[in-house]
């Protein structure tokens, strides 16, 4: 499976300047590398830019970090599928530990992923504790993650999702979690998966891991994590950090 790799730049760059450089800079860098898929997701506002700024020819996409569940309508401040799509969008992230944080339930997270998937795109269903367990247990709340947010959906839209282990205590914080653990867990999201959509459509998810990525520990996420890729935050705001993780990445 192509590795991929997703910069997530929440709320950041302020300018559309800004975003155009790194967007460029980023499809420069990483050109040559192969067996890698990247995945830029800005804030709404710079995504035509994206669009129009990036060569037709570089491989990097552009994704989104969340989308409204109704396709049209009178909604004041969302956006829907329709509107991604048409701006070139074919990735969304649903369910971001930053969004949870805010007022997103598993409930609003079910309706999204149904909205994401039904119009064809792929869904990137952030998921993970906020408490680090001492032992590794695995968590309820991921559990009920998997269950609520899926719930209804049907099996044959599975082939394109991709799950993002992301624990909350690791994200924005320095403090990443070890290859080891992403393993254990990252092992269980996967058989949790198969029970619910049976081994065949399952082992084709793939299961990233974010947290506090950077260049020095990427390549062991994927290397003894066996994770299919990253969630990148902070990092992928520096183009050089990131298309350094790219690259580690490429070498597993
Ligand atoms: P950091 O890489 O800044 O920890 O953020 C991770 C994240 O939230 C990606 O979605």
């Amino acid at each position: 499976m192509k590795r991929l790799i997703i910069a997530n730049w929440k709320m950041a760059p302020q300018t559309s300047r800004e975003a155009l450089r790194l967007a460029q800079g980023i499809a420069r860098g990483v050109k040559g590398v192969k067996n890698v898929e990247v995945v830029l997701t800005p804030p709404f506002i710079y995504l035509l830019l994206l669009k129009l700024g990036l060569p037709r020819l570089t491989r990097v996409k552009a994704g989104a970090q969340d989308v409204f569940w109704e396709k049209n309508g009178a909604y004041t401040g969302e956006i829907s599928t329709n509107q991604l799509k048409a701006s070139g969008v074919r990735l969304v992230i649903v369910g971001h530990s930053e969004r949870r944080a805010l007022w997103e339930t598993n409930e609003i997270v079910n309706k999204k992923l149904k909205a994401v998937l039904g119009a064809g795109m792929r869904a990137v269903l952030c998921v993970g504790e906020a408490e680090k367990q001492k032992e590794v247990a695995f968590p309820k709340i991921i559990r009920d993650e998997l269950h609520e947010g899926l719930a209804r959906i049907k099996k044959s839209l599975f082939r394109n999702l991709i799950i993002a282990y992301e624990p909350i205590w690791a994200v924005g914080t320095g403090r990443a979690d070890t290859p080891k653990n992403v393993y254990e867990i990252t092992t269980i999201i996967r058989r949790e998966l198969y029970r619910m959509v049976g081994k065949r459509i399952a082992s084709k998810i793939p299961v990233l891991y974010g947290g506090s990525v950077d260049e020095k520990n990427a390549h062991a996420f994927v290397k003894d994590g066996a994770v299919d890729g990253l969630l990148v935050g902070g990092a992928s705001l520096n183009a050089k950090k990131f298309i350094n993780i790219v690259k580690a990445v490429s070498e597993v």
